[in-house]
Parts: structure tokens; sequence; C-alpha cells
């Protein structure tokens, strides 16, 4: 196991931090865990070097901690440090969010949590922290001893990212990242930033939630033939951990045989390793991914806010992965939160102010109903 100095902080790491999120087929819909085998993954991740394990208030219908916290005795927790979360919705003062903070500490049988997250905010998750005094409360749980670091989880726009980075003294930033999100959310930008101001930064999704461990045929064609062989999920993680500014990357495992493989990994990998060869291959990669893709937008979120409310990145974003990766858009969560929250494309009136403000010059109206029409159809 390689092991990674976190920016600022000057702590080392595991170069591989498991994510607890997706035991037991949890991706499928199936959210029972199968506390035996969930412990044995854990402990086999850790006595493998893994020094770093992440999970969150809300994971596997609140359970994930709860099974963490069993995995971690018998001399367990003492060789590791725990990352977890706080989500937004729960919390509304200070009173809520001590209770929420004692319940997490008792679900995980530790006197101290060693990051803190506010889970996954963008700009609006982040005034609601603010606005219930989260960043004093947090400091003050440093100051007691429950928490060590003081820590987000990220999932918005750049900008967004930029301006909670720049808006308190993180210790922390856990973004989604990967070879195809370069230009999606914080992207290298977001990376970059973090890296100039010293901030560690925690990788997660760094497969995609597994999508980039399979290739699509002609992503495949364009490994074999490359003169050295690797798995897709070799190529993701030695491109991720290619950046210095990476300090963890976390891989949610549910099979022993993925956890031993990411250890094997995780073993040979080191920033600046790539070769310019390896980089134009994952440049080719990710052309090769592009070109399965439906629609070129980039998620820049010019067209935003539309008038109508349609979320047009998010619908985008949905109707390129269900075509990259053949999955069945009936499944997918992000189309599920855009249909509840009334963001379709069905509230479109074709009055054309995204088009106007699309840098990438975009057939908006057609291309949403198009999409609309594939990824809604019964
Ligand atoms: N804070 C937030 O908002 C947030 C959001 C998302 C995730 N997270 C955290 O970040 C962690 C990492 O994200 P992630 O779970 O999406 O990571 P990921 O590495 O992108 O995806 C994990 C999935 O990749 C596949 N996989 C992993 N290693 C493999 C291997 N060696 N060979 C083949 N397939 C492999 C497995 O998919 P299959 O199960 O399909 O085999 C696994 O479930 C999560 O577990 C969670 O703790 C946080």
């Amino acid at each position: 196991m390689k092991y990674r100095t976190m920016g600022k902080l000057g702590i080392q790491s595991s170069a591989f931090g498991l994510g607890c999120m997706r035991f037991n087929g949890a991706a499928s819909g199936d959210s029972v865990i199968d506390e035996e085998k969930a412990i044995s993954l854990i402990r086999r991740a850790i006595d493998g070097g893994v020094t770093y394990l992440d999970t969150a208030y809300v994971y596997l219908d609140k359970t994930s901690e709860i099974v963490l916290g069993k995995a971690l005795q018998d001399g367990y927790r003492e060789r590791v440090t725990i990352a977890t979360k706080m989500p937004g919705g729960a919390v509304h003062d200070r009173a809520s969010m001590e209770a929420l903070l004692d319940e997490e500490l008792r679900k995980l049988q530790t006197d101290h949590i060693d990051f803190y997250l506010m889970h996954g905010i963008d700009r609006k998750g982040w005034e609601h922290f603010k606005a219930i005094g989260a960043p004093a409360f947090f400091d003050d749980m440093k100051k007691a001893g429950k928490i060590r670091y003081k820590c987000f989880s990220f999932h918005g726009s750049y900008e967004d990212f930029a301006y909670i980075l720049g808006d308190c003294d993180w210790d922390m930033v856990q973004i989604q990242y990967n070879f195809m999100d370069v230009n999606n959310q914080a992207g290298r930008k977001g990376l970059e930033l973090a890296g100039r101001m010293d901030i560690p930064v925690v990788i997660m999704e760094g497969l995609l939630g597994g999508r980039l461990s399979k290739a699509p045929s002609n992503v495949q064609a364009l490994y074999d033939a490359f003169p050295v062989q690797r798995t897709p999920v070799e190529w993701a993680f030695r491109w991720l951990c290619n950046h210095p500014e990476v300090s963890v990357v976390l891989s949610g495992c549910n099979e022993a045989e993925q956890i031993d493989d990411n250890l094997r990994i995780f073993d040979t990998v080191e920033a600046g390793i790539m070769s310019p060869e390896e980089l134009q291959l994952m440049d080719n990669v990710r052309a090769a991914y592009l070109s399965r893709t439906k629609i070129g937008c980039t998620g820049c979120r010019y067209c935003m806010p539309c008038p109508n409310g349609v979320n047009i990145p998010g619908i985008f974003s949905v109707w390129n992965n269900v075509s990259l990766y053949d999955t069945n858009p009936r499944w997918d969560w992000d189309l599920r939160q855009i249909r509840e929250k009334g963001n379709g494309a069905d509230q479109c009136v074709g009055c054309g102010a995204c088009e106007a403000a699309c840098p990438q010059h975009l057939g908006i109206i057609e291309g949403l109903q198009r999409a609309w029409t594939e990824l809604t159809a019964e």
C-alpha cells in the first residue's frame, strides 16, 4: 500500500480508502447488509494496509455506521481514521447537530470521529449549514475532542466549489473525480484549486460508481492496443493517483476480490507515475467514451436557471450516461430526482433562453425533447 501526506494536515493516509456505502449490492437497490461479510471485507482492507474508512449517517438505511463500528472492535479502531458525515436535511439548529453527532459516535462505538463532513453540499447546502451555525459547532466539537477535522463533501458546480472552499477554514474536502469528470462538478480546476490551498482532497466515485470498471467495446479496443496491459480499474486508479493533489481515493468494494485487486493496484500507483503515452491513452479513452455521448453538454450550467425549472444539465447527463454504459433509465437515481422535483423536459416551453446562453451552441430545445422521449419511454 502506498501512503500519502494529507496536504496541510501533515498526516499520512493510505492512498486507497474504503467506502462503506456499497456493501451487499447497495448500488442495485438492495440495502440489507450482510453484516458478517461487510465486517470481514472491512477487516480484510485494514489488514491489507487501508487506514481510511468512509461512511455517512444515511448510508445503507443508516446501518453503515453500525456495521463499521462493529468491524472496528478488537483493536481495529486504533489502526484507522474514520470519516463520516452530517446530512443537512436532518439538522436545523445546534441541539439537533449535537444529538446527531452523539448518535453517530454511539453507532460507531468511538469517542471521536477523525474527518467530519457536511454531507454532499453545493452552495445552497452550504448556506443552510452556515445559517444553522455549523462552522462554529464543528470548531467547538474539535475543541471538545469529538471530531478532529472540519470537512465537506461536494456535489455542485466549480463556481460553488470555489466559493465554499474560500468561505471557511476547511481541513479536508471530498469531491467526485475520475477521468470522465475532468470538466464536471469541482473537476480538475477544483482539484488544483484545493491543491494550491494545500487542502487535502479525498476522491469519491473514482470509478464512477463502478461504471468505469466495465469498458464499452470501443474503449476496450484502445486498452487492448496499448503495449502495457492493465485492467480498466487499474487505468482509472492509476490516472487518479497520478495527480499530486489527491490524498485518498475512496472505493466502495463489495467483494473480497475487489478489495484484493485494489490493494494490489494501490501498491503500485504514485503521483507523476504516468508517461506521456499513458496520458495520451487516457485522453483517447475519454474521447472514445464521448463518441458514445448523446450530446456535448459539459455541465457548465451557463443555461441555468431555466425560467421553467428544467434541469437541463441534469437531464443531459443522465441521457449520456444511459447511452455510454447501457443502463436502464428506470433505475437512474438522478432521473428519479429530476422527475420527483418536477424539473423534467416536459416543463420546457421552448423559450430559447438556454440556447442563447450555451457556450457550446447546443440545440438544447430539440435535445431535451429527444432525451425525455428516450428516458421516459415505458
Ligand atoms: N459524500 C458523498 O456525497 C458521496 C457520494 C458518493 C460516494 N461517497 C463515498 O465514496 C465512496 C466511493 O465511491 P464509490 O463507492 O462510488 O466508488 P467507486 O470506486 O466509483 O465505485 C465502487 C464500485 O466500483 C466497483 N469496483 C470497485 N473496485 C473494483 C475492482 N477492483 N474491480 C471491479 N469493480 C470494482 C464495484 O462495483 P460493483 O458493486 O458494481 O461490482 C464497487 O461497488 C463511497 O463508498 C462512499 O463512501 C460519498
